[in-house]
């Protein structure tokens, strides 16, 4: 896959994007042998190579984690405001990883994040059916009919939702809280509780359990592991089904 090639020099660890774009400009970097002083240039960290001050860029290693995210902690690679990222938790990890897709600062759970840009796009694309399933607690009753609805679709300001796999799990009489587990297969922003926004629910709680066939098993709040060959090799079997 193409990219930017000041991007490739990220990824590979040299430089910041605006490094590297300043160590273009000064033409330090040779692609297949030319001097390069365009930053936005494509170039194919596979096939192309790629030489700053002399030295070969080496194929960065791809790097896939499962993160238990915990509440409070905002999904982005920087945040101007210095809050806590999830990048704060991967300080010992070499290299430029990313999350794949979002939560919600006060939704925690599974949390894909990696370097590897095409397994990314394969899962962040939409219409793309890899399924999510999150433990909701919400203030209040949910009755049959709303459980039937919510799994059914319901009609949000963009756009009518796909049908949901929706549990029931029960009602605490002491708490008013009624727990439910929601399985869903679109990506659309806090898509779980504006669907349960729409019939006045606040919901209390929000964790993602599930990430296709990837569950948080074993991995604690704010920890991570790294994904299994297996489990790679699972994921990209997503590209076979683009739509
Ligand atoms: N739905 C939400 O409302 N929030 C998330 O973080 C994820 C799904």
């Amino acid at each position: 896959m193409s990219e930017r090639l000041q991007k490739v020099m990220s990824n590979c660890g040299v430089a910041s994007r605006r490094a590297a774009e300043e160590m273009i400009a000064a033409g330090r970097v040779r692609v297949n042998g030319v001097v390069i002083k365009t930053p936005g240039v494509k170039v194919n960290p596979e096939k192309d190579i790629v030489v700053v001050d002399g030295k070969r860029l080496e194929k960065p290693v791809k790097q896939y984690y499962l993160f238990n995210k915990p509440k409070g902690v905002i999904t982005t690679v920087k945040d101007e405001r210095d809050r806590t990222t999830v990048m704060d938790y991967f300080c010992k990890v070499k290299g430029r990883i990313y999350p794949v897709g979002r939560l919600d600062q006060n939704t925690e759970g599974l949390l894909l994040m990696t370097n590897d840009g095409e397994l990314a796009n394969i899962l962040m694309h939409p219409g793309r059916l890899v399924d999510k399933t999150y433990a909701v607690r919400v203030k209040g009753r949910v009755s049959d009919v709303i459980l039937k609805k919510l799994a059914d679709g319901i009609p949000l300001d963009d756009g009518m939702t796909a049908p949901a796999v929706v549990t029931y799990n029960g009602f605490d009489d002491k708490t008013g809280i009624t727990e439910m587990e929601i399985t869903i297969h679109e990506g659309r922003n806090r898509q779980v509780r504006r669907m349960f926004e729409y019939f006045g629910f606040r919901v209390h709680n929000l964790r993602r359990t599930q990430y296709a066939f990837l569950t948080l098993n074993g991995v604690k709040r704010g920890a991570y592991r790294r994904l299994t060959r297996e489990e790679i090799r699972g994921l990209y079997k997503y590209k076979q089904e683009q739509p």
